[in-house]
């Protein structure tokens, strides 16, 4: 079992059809994605990062925000998709992951493009101008808190904006009570809450995927 196996939350048959066709032939990325199940970082899923990718190809972002940078793996896949005037945002609490993801987007040329922002990114958002005006904000950070950071998701997304969430189905927990760990039951009710606020908020319309771990696609109406 791989990594992202273990986040699965389609039957196994469907999850491998899935990878297998949505894999890329990048020595890079692949580089990346060893390194991330070597050393146990969570990042996107194959399935999930092509879904970033043709997003960001379909949105083409000036300004992009991610929450949960990990090694830089998402925001390189995103930069190179959006088109060479757009710049990301993206915002790491711990510094020695912040340290690999700047060499990371450093190697991959994009330096000028992707700053990364060492910071608990629940208190850096609020620090974040509305004029900065992002196209594009990929919530990736930890999930308990997502729910805490919605305001400012909000506040900073232009209109017709969009927001994509992942990992909230937790393995299929926030869906039915009969899949939650006994440890995991704080982020599973953040989640579900996180869930309700976003399809009931009167300044968005989102749909729920069953893709990856679970994403959401939320647009600002
Ligand atoms: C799922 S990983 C991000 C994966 C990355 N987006 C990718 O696909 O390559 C989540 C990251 O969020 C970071 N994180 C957790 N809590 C955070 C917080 N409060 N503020 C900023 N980053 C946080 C973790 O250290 C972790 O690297």
């Amino acid at each position: 079992m791989t990594e992202y196996d273990k986040y699965a939350i389609a039957p196994p048959y469907i999850t491998h059809w899935l990878r297998e066709n949505s894999a890329h032939n990048d020595a890079f990325l692949t580089e990346l994605e060893q390194y991330a199940a070597e050393n146990n970082i969570p990042i996107a899923q194959p399935e999930t990062a092509r879904f970033l990718s043709v997003m960001c190809g379909i949105i083409k972002p000036r300004r992009m925000l991610e929450i949960g940078t990990a090694i830089g793996y998402s925001a390189i896949i995103a930069a190179r998709a959006m088109g060479g005037n757009g710049t990301i945002l993206t915002l790491e609490y711990d510094e020695r992951i912040a340290r690999t993801a700047r060499g990371n987007i450093a190697r991959a040329g994009l330096s000028d493009r992707i700053e990364v922002v060492c910071a608990d990114a629940k208190d850096y958002l609020s620090y974040i101008d509305e004029d900065e005006c992002m196209d594009f904000i990929f919530l990736d950070g930890p999930k308990a808190h997502y729910v805490y950071m919605l305001d400012d998701c909000v506040r900073l997304l232009r209109r017709g904006g969009v927001l994509i969430s992942d990992n909230v189905l937790y393995k299929g927990m926030t869906a039915d009570d009969e899949h939650v760990v006994r440890r995991k039951i704080t982020i599973v009710e953040r989640l579900r809450e996180y869930i309700a606020a976003l399809t009931n908020h009167p300044e968005l319309d989102t749909a729920l995927l069953p893709l990856g771990d679970g994403v959401t696609v939320s647009v600002k109406i």
